[in-house]
């Protein structure tokens, strides 16, 4: 099945209450096993590439990768442009056969943000792209703030509206209290469902994107620092509260962290325990096989089972 936007698997996530998995992709490994455990699954993905992802990888690589990815399956596969930080990389990308880009204009203040992300709507929906867009900045653990900052710093949910409708952005990231990274919380993870709800009351038709999402799996990390890794106290966001997100109105859930961290475990293990290994397909074997468990344990208990293909 080629490439498809995510217009109609939000369609169906809206209309029934979860969430879409949104991996972050930077190698071959790391496409085939999300794409093999969504495939199992027989559930919708959206796999996405930052733009240091694309300097890493080229542009060629990743969507000829991704290409071939949909030539093996037959699940709704889309290819987004993940914080996409200017114009020109998101034509870019549209150019060149993405179906999805985000423009992060969260950096700069109202207006200009609406005037950068309008430009690139323009631009996508000529051409049969969608666009994800960002309002609110997103927490860092380090940000622990008073109250009333705290609120500052959330997403607005009349400015939220008022940024819809003036863009014409088919999604729209908030800030509700999720971080990037591996250290999300520094006491109990708490997300601000009430500024979600708000958001969905004024917004009911615009999908939702929740990023910054990773649980930062216990397993994982344990592996990862018994095995000599150094990652002590990080902490993200239990499945059940994802899941709760996805029930009120998150359409879609952005997933990096975890998978850097599945991969370093499964490939730190290897090296631990077997130190005469060199064959590079025995280590990023393991780290394939690591991804794969790790987003189709995340499909089943987050993006639920009715989040079929
Ligand atoms: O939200 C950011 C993603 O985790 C991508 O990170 O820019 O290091 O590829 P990156
Ligand atoms: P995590 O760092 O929580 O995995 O978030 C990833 C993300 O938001 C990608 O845009
Ligand atoms: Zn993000």
């Amino acid at each position: 099945m080629p490439l498809v936007t995510s217009k109609e698997m939000f369609e169906r996530a809206m209309k029934e209450h979860y969430a879409i998995g949104a991996f972050n992709v930077n190698n071959m490994e790391i496409i085939q096993g999300i794409v093999s455990a969504a495939a199992e699954e027989n559930s919708p993905v959206i796999l996405q590439a930052s733009s240091s992802a694309i300097k890493y990888a080229g542009y060629n690589y990743l969507l000829k990768m991704v290409e071939a990815a949909t030539q093996e399956t037959n699940i709704p596969i889309v290819l987004h442009l993940d914080h996409g930080p200017d114009f020109e990389t998101c034509k870019a990308c549209i150019d060149a056969g993405f179906t999805s880009v985000m423009i992060d204009g969260s950096k700069y203040d109202f207006e200009e943000n609406v005037a950068l992300t309008k430009k690139v709507v323009d631009y996508a929906h000529e051409r049969g792209v969608v666009v994800e867009a960002e309002i609110g900045k997103l927490a860092g653990v380090e940000d622990e703030v008073n109250v009333s900052e705290d609120d500052a710093r959330y997403t607005n949910p009349d400015e939220a509206y008022e940024f819809v409708q003036r863009t014409g952005c088919d999604s729209l990231a908030i800030a509700i209290g999720t971080s990037h990274g591996a250290y999300k919380f520094s006491g109990e993870p708490r997300l601000r469902y009430d500024i979600l709800q708000k958001v969905k009351e004024k917004l009911p038709n615009t999908p939702i994107v929740l990023h910054g999402a990773s649980t930062v799996i216990p397993e994982l990390l344990e592996m990862c620092n018994k095995y000599g890794g150094n990652i002590p106290g990080a902490q993200g966001v239990p499945d059940e509260m994802l899941k709760k997100a996805g029930e009120l109105g998150v359409s879609k859930i952005n997933v990096d962290t975890d998978l850097r961290l599945a991969m370093t475990a499964s490939i730190r293990k290897v090296f631990a325990e077997n130190p005469e290994v060199f064959d590079p397909r025995k280590y990023c074997g393991e780290a394939r096989k690591m991804i794969k468990n790790t987003v189709q344990n995340k499909i089943r208990n987050v993006f639920c089972s009715s989040n079929k293909a």
